[in-house]
């Protein structure tokens, strides 16, 4: 299903909304912060890098948005352990969750399987799978104590249709697409909806890295896309539930 990217951010429209965003220092997790943030939403920013964070979270107050809480946490070496203390803090600090996007990922290499670096392949699994598994696991009792929850996977359109030598990154991807229709339907009969989204080409350092030859002028922004998460974290967004979106220009 296309969801376009063409989407007026109403002021307040998020108001009340706690949403967790992986990744919200750089790229499109910080555009999304970002837009989010003008809409109302207290945005928790997890990162694994406090500097770039706080330059995020800069932005965000200085442009008198709502201001946001950082989470510093490295989803590689992060253990159950750690997940359940975020679990903890959350429900200390904000008593509910209203939405968890996550946008964290890396790309691994670009290489046959034949000769995949075991290492990386085992990072970008961790990365890109083990964490938004672990990070959903543990965050579902507080999306459960909101009365409108939403979780938002980033995918890849390499995670719907095969590419070779996408390796790592194609196959967590398409874990990713499994893992967000698994919890749909068995997420189905409670207030959480579950969906993934393809953004698709996006002026980021990802993308920089997987087609160094090309004009990155040619690329949207990120921030040209991230009033589409504003809509899917919406009230107008609540009937989707099970879907593979993708965002339209
Ligand atoms: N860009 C595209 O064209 C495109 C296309 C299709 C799908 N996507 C998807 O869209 C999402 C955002 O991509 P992007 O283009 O914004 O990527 P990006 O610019 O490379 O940003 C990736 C983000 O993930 C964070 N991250 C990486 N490893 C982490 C870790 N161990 N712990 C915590 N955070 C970590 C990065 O933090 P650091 O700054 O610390 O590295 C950064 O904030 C990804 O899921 C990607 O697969 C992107």
């Amino acid at each position: 299903m296309n969801i376009s990217t063409h989407y007026n951010i109403t002021e307040g429209e998020l108001k009340d909304k706690i949403i967790l965003v992986t990744g919200a220092n750089r790229g499109f997790g910080r555009a999304m912060t970002l837009d989010l943030a003008k809409a109302g939403a207290t945005v928790i920013m997890l990162g694994r890098d406090l500097g770039s964070l706080e330059t995020a979270y800069d932005e965000v107050v200085d442009l008198g948005y709502q201001e946001p809480v950082l989470y510093p946490f490295d989803l590689e070496g992060a253990t159950p352990e750690h997940y359940e203390q975020l679990q903890a803090n959350l429900l200390e600090n904000f008593s509910k969750l209203d939405g968890l996007i996550h946008n964290a990922g890396i790309i691994g290499t670009m290489m046959p399987i034949e000769q995949y670096d075991i290492k990386l392949w085992y990072s970008t699994m961790q990365i890109n799978v083990n964490g938004p598994f672990m990070l959903t696991q543990f965050l579902i009792p507080v999306l459960s104590k909101s009365d409108d929850a939403r979780i938002l996977f980033l995918s890849s359109s390499v995670g719907r249709e095969a590419r070779a030598y996408w390796g790592a990154y194609g196959v967590s991807k398409f874990a990713i697409e499994g893992l967000s229709k698994t919890l749909s339907e068995e997420l189905e009969k409670t207030n959480i909806r579950v969906n993934s989204l393809d953004p698709k080409r996006m002026r980021t350092k990802m993308r920089q890295i997987a087609y160094p030859a090309e004009n990155i002028e040619n690329n949207p922004l990120p921030e040209a896309l991230s009033p589409a998460i504003v809509y899917l974290m919406s009230e107008r967004a609540k009937t989707l539930n099970g879907e593979q979106l993708t965002l339209e220009v």
